[in-house]
């Protein structure tokens, strides 16, 4: 067998790395080693502008494959249903809570934060299952974004879990593209929601967490904020925080805020609700009519109400990230990021793209194509053959259905991360606006040719 061996030396230390790597892997299961090569390769040589991704430190990636992986520990610290956790799954989690308050700048006393969802969907779930009274058993409401404004799936929309089973009620954008505050207060009137869900998963612009918290105030309703987006932009100082206006904050970790796979929801220590609901599907406590924190009362819907044991090597990887988020250096990344989006956006509107909102605030945007009469699930394969990846993504009240979709979003976390800045992004705004002008192969080809090019020059940390 002839190793090739390529002629600059980067590119000879590059090969040398790789042969290296994996050494277990590739010798019990050579089929799987050689489908995680490839990986790599497609994540080295594409560029990434899917907003809710990121390239996790290579820290984080050891500590989320360490030996953690192998212990169960349902419960929680020093209240767990199995022996040795004391040594390293206790301390881990512990330390992990604290660095999580101490990032967002929380007092113990009147915050906890439950580390162990396995992700943003199930952490969600676990705030309904703790605090709503479930559809047709005297059910409670709750206010969320519309999915097609750029909600969430689990903010209400009815194939999920959180519409099939809860009454959620539906908000959207006002004709400028922003949140349309007067109509979830008119709907908070009107229904007298027990909770209020704010957040985003495809909104460029800043949310106004106070304007929520006024609404929450006024109608007494609970607010949560999922900060899954934009977690690692309100630790770096670049987006206004939710806690002092809201009593439930959800985040994943492995979007802006760089982490492994996961997610955390903060709770109010210092709130008290009374817990008498019969009909609530995750927390049978609800029964005992007596007043807990919405802290104890989250604890109780993620475990027992929702899972068993954690994923204990998830929790070590998320303490390792909250520290390296509490840097100076992770603050410049994350203004580094908003700085990034508005050129990229910038660039993008001067190439006559509309963008909803008209702009952005924060890590990401939603381009409009109609005015190009074309679609996103084209766009993004026809970015996708030019080395871009980008997820199709609806517009406000788009006619089309969602699987093709009148829009594309485009996020900048993780060529931030590789290091790109001004210079690239007006770069790849220009081949955005060749490839949706001019999907020819030869055009989309040349485009992936000087798209790999460039991605050689900023690797992923630790590739
Ligand atoms: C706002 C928001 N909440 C929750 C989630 C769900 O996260 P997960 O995919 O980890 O379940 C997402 C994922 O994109 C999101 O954007």
């Amino acid at each position: 067998m002839s190793i090739f061996i390529p002629q600059t030396l980067r590119a000879r230390v590059i090969v040398m790395k790789n042969l290296l790597k994996y050494p277990n892997l590739k010798k019990t299961d050579p089929e799987i080693a050689g489908i995680n090569t490839s990986e790599e390769k497609r994540q080295f040589l594409y560029a990434n502008f899917i907003a809710s991704e990121n390239y996790a430190s290579p820290a984080v990636r050891e500590a989320s494959s360490s030996v953690a992986t192998n212990k169960y520990s349902e419960g929680y610290p020093s209240k767990r249903y199995y022996k040795g956790n004391d040594v390293a799954i206790d301390p881990v989690e512990i330390l992990a809570q604290k660095r999580a308050l101490k990032l967002f700048q929380l007092d113990e006393e009147q915050w906890g934060v439950n580390v162990q969802p396995a992700s943003g969907s199930e952490a969600n779930m676990a705030v309904y299952g703790s605090l709503l009274k479930a559809k047709g058993q005297n059910e409670d409401i709750a206010l969320g974004m519309r999915l097609d404004f750029g909600g969430h799936l689990t903010h209400g929309f009815h194939v999920s879990f959180s519409g099939k089973f809860f009454h959620f009620e539906q908000y959207g954008l006002d004709k400028s593209g922003r949140i349309n505050y007067e109509e979830i207060e008119i709907l908070a009137q009107k229904f007298q929601p027990k909770l209020i869900v704010c957040g985003a998963s495809a909104y460029s612009r800043v949310v106004e967490f106070d304007k929520f918290g006024a609404i929450a105030k006024k109608y007494g309703a609970l607010l949560m904020a999922d900060i899954a987006h934009i977690a690692g932009l309100i630790a770096g100082g670049v987006h206004p925080s939710p806690f002092p206006h809201c009593d439930i904050v959800t985040t994943t970790t492995h979007k802006t805020l760089r982490g492994p796979r996961g997610a955390m929801i903060f709770a109010r220590k210092d709130k008290t609700l009374e817990t008498a609901s019969k009909t609530s599907p995750l927390n049978r406590n609800l029964n005992s009519k007596k007043q807990k924190s919405l802290f104890d009362l989250i604890n109780s819907g993620v475990f027992p109400g929702l899972q068993g044991g954690p994923h204990n090597q998830q929790t070590m990887a998320i303490a390792v990230c909250l520290k390296e988020a509490d840097t100076s250096k992770f603050r410049n990344y994350a203004s580094r990021v908003v700085k990034n989006a508005e050129i990229l956006a910038d660039e993008l509107v001067k190439c006559g793209f509309s963008i909803v909102s008209g702009g952005t605030d924060n890590h990401l945007m939603l381009l409009d194509l109609r005015p190009f009469q074309v679609n996103g699930e084209d766009v993004s394969q026809w970015l996708y053959l030019a080395g871009i990846v980008t997820n199709k993504n609806a517009v406000p009240n788009d006619p089309l259905p969602p699987q093709q979709a009148s829009g594309i979003r485009l996020g900048t976390p993780a060529m931030t991360t590789r290091g790109m800045g001004p210079k690239e992004m007006k770069m790849f705004a220009k081949w955005i606006h060749s490839a949706v002008t001019d999907h020819s192969d030869k055009n989309l080809e040349n485009i992936k040719k000087r798209v790999r090019d460039l991605c050689k020059n900023f690797p992923p940390p630790g590739f």
